[in-house]
């Protein structure tokens, strides 16, 4: 499988939507209150979301099967958040290079370090970022919430 991994822009909102809501109801269901609320969003929101963090899209033969948002916190910091790839292009090594994508942006945008959180059971993601580099974060810099562990990179 070929993926091209894109930045989504803000002319992309209605694929943006798209993939984002399929994530949300594949990850949580449509009844949890995150895909309630953003399935409502006008585009004026989704725009503005666009604006606000980076997204970047898994695309095979231009269908949209991933995405991951990057928020940059502080000029140091880049947060990588909400990595999903449709169940039926998963097992084919399609993480790495959308993950790979979000953390080439924020080493362009002179981030020091790129921060995410992972569920503690989820050996999957780990091993994607772990594959990549990250490593748990130790001690009291790290945010504890239930069962989820801290990851950071350094990219500088
Ligand atoms: C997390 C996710 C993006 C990974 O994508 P994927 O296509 O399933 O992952 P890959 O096939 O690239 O596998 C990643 C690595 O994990 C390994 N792996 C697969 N199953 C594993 C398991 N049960 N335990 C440990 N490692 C495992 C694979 O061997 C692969 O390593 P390799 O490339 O060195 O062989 C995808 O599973 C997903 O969207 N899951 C639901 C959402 C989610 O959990 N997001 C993460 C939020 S932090």
């Amino acid at each position: 499988m070929t993926v091209r991994v894109t930045r989504l822009t803000e002319s992309d909102w209605r694929l943006f939507a798209a993939v984002r809501l399929r994530a949300l109801s594949d990850s949580l269901g449509t009844e949890d209150p995150q895909f309630q609320q953003e399935s409502s969003f006008t585009a004026a929101q989704w725009r503005r979301r666009l604006r606000e963090h980076a997204q970047f899209a898994a695309m095979l033969n231009d269908r949209a099967v991933g995405l991951i948002g990057a928020q940059q916190e502080n000029p140091d910091t880049v947060y990588l958040y909400s990595l999903w790839l449709d169940p039926a292009a998963r097992g084919h090594g399609l993480a790495r290079p959308l993950v790979a994508a979000a953390v080439d942006w924020a080493r362009d945008r002179q981030a020091r370090i790129v921060t995410l959180r992972v569920a503690v059971d989820n050996a999957v993601a780990r091993g994607v970022y772990e594959s990549i580099g990250f490593q748990p974060i130790t001690g009291s810099r790290n945010d504890v919430r239930a069962g989820e562990l801290a990851m950071s990179l350094s990219v500088r």
